[in-house]
């Protein structure tokens, strides 16, 4: 007989489930540790807001604002968009992880893009529904491929745009053809948190189209070019009637006081923002050109990282991988995401760009 025990009660799918695994960070903390492996911004956030974080705590005994008012009027006003349809989380992991707990279950389908965000697949699988994955092209993403691959069970749609970790966008015009392709009983999340670095003028970050297409929700973050990742804080924006469904069930505190204030704070800092975009312009195109040079490959990309290929004929990557945390250089090896011959590296600030440079070149070139 088998003996009875609480995992037996687990949903199947739960067991199917890899833990997330972070850019690396054992050896953060050690002296001048150059990470470049959960593409983070390289800036410090401006000191006159950093000071405030402080005085904010003081009021840790009391509960944060649970609607995180003063930060959504802040979100509306800098994205010229609806309060009322805005949602924050800790982090936009949370709110990915609401969503699918609010229309994802037990019997339903999520499809998600191969060579997609991992964290997608672990919250449709938490909620019980099954993974469909829909074969990338060229790495980049494939409407083509996604609507090929809806069936009547499916209940949500992920994409990233910008992707990570392949860096690829999908352009307006073809984000647009897609979504009036999908069924309107199917929710289609559009993950836009490397949306600000991308300033090819054919790209929507999508925001403008949940007016047009009410299944529809983007995903954003301060984890990336805010540089609030350590605070966690994200958002999303959709119809009034999907962000009140998600507001039922997030945490009643989601968001810490601190993460709601530094966040408001950080939504003015336009030179901030510019400094970061044009730092990330410049160097993600060194980065990839330096690293042609070395005879290893990259792909055009719109966010804060590069992807390399490491073709195996001519180096090992895990040699390389090794040598670069010997020298206190931390890249993303992608084994996880299927890409066993590919890395991934943060833009990181110049001093780090020009230590990596260095670096690779006398691993790859010895
Ligand atoms: C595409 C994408 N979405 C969401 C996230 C999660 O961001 P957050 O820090 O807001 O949870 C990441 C983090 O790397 C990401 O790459």
């Amino acid at each position: 007989m088998i003996k009875k025990n609480i995992f037996n009660s687990l949903k199947p799918s739960i067991n199917e489930i890899a833990k997330y695994i972070p850019g690396e960070s054992s050896i953060v903390g050690r002296k001048s540790v150059i990470k470049l492996s959960s593409n983070e911004s390289p800036f410090k956030i401006p000191k006159k807001i950093f000071i405030k974080a402080n005085k904010l705590t003081e009021n840790s005994n009391l509960y944060p604002d649970g609607d995180s008012d003063l930060l959504k009027d802040s979100i509306a006003k800098k994205f010229k968009i609806k309060k009322k349809r805005i949602i924050c989380g800790n982090g936009s992991d949370d709110i990915l992880s609401i969503i699918t707990q609010a229309f994802s279950r037990e019997g339903g389908e999520v499809i998600c893009s191969e060579y997609g965000f991992i964290y997608y697949p672990i919250v449709a699988k938490v909620s019980g529904a099954k993974v469909v994955t829909a074969k990338s092209k060229d790495y980049s993403i494939s409407c083509k491929n996604i609507l090929a691959s809806i069936s009547k069970k499916t209940k949500i749609i992920f994409i990233a745009n910008p992707n990570n970790p392949t860096g690829t966008i999908i352009m307006k015009n073809e984000l647009v053809s897609f979504l009036k392709k999908v069924p309107q009983n199917i929710l289609v999340v559009v993950d836009g948190a490397y949306a600000e670095y991308v300033t090819d003028l054919r790209f929507s970050d999508g925001l403008n189209l949940t007016n047009q297409f009410p299944n529809l929700i983007i995903t954003r973050t301060f984890s990336k070019i805010f540089a609030l990742a350590g605070l966690r804080l994200g958002w999303a924006y959709s119809s009034e009637k999907i962000i009140e469904t998600l507001e039922k069930i997030r945490g009643p505190f989601n968001v810490n006081i601190v993460a709601q204030n530094i966040g408001s704070l950080m939504l003015k800092e336009d030179n901030f923002l510019k400094k970061s975009i044009r730092h990330n312009m410049v160097w993600k195109k060194k980065l990839s050109a330096f690293v042609n040079s070395l005879g290893l490959e990259t792909y055009e990309t719109y966010a804060n990282f590069v992807l390399i290929r490491i073709d195996k004929a001519k180096f090992k990557k895990k040699t390389l991988i090794k040598k670069l945390t010997e020298k206190d250089i931390i890249i993303r090896d992608l084994d996880n995401y299927d890409l066993p011959e590919f890395i991934r590296v943060s833009v990181g600030n110049s001093l780090e760009m020009k230590k990596f440079m260095k670096t690779i070149k006398s691993i790859i070139l010895k």
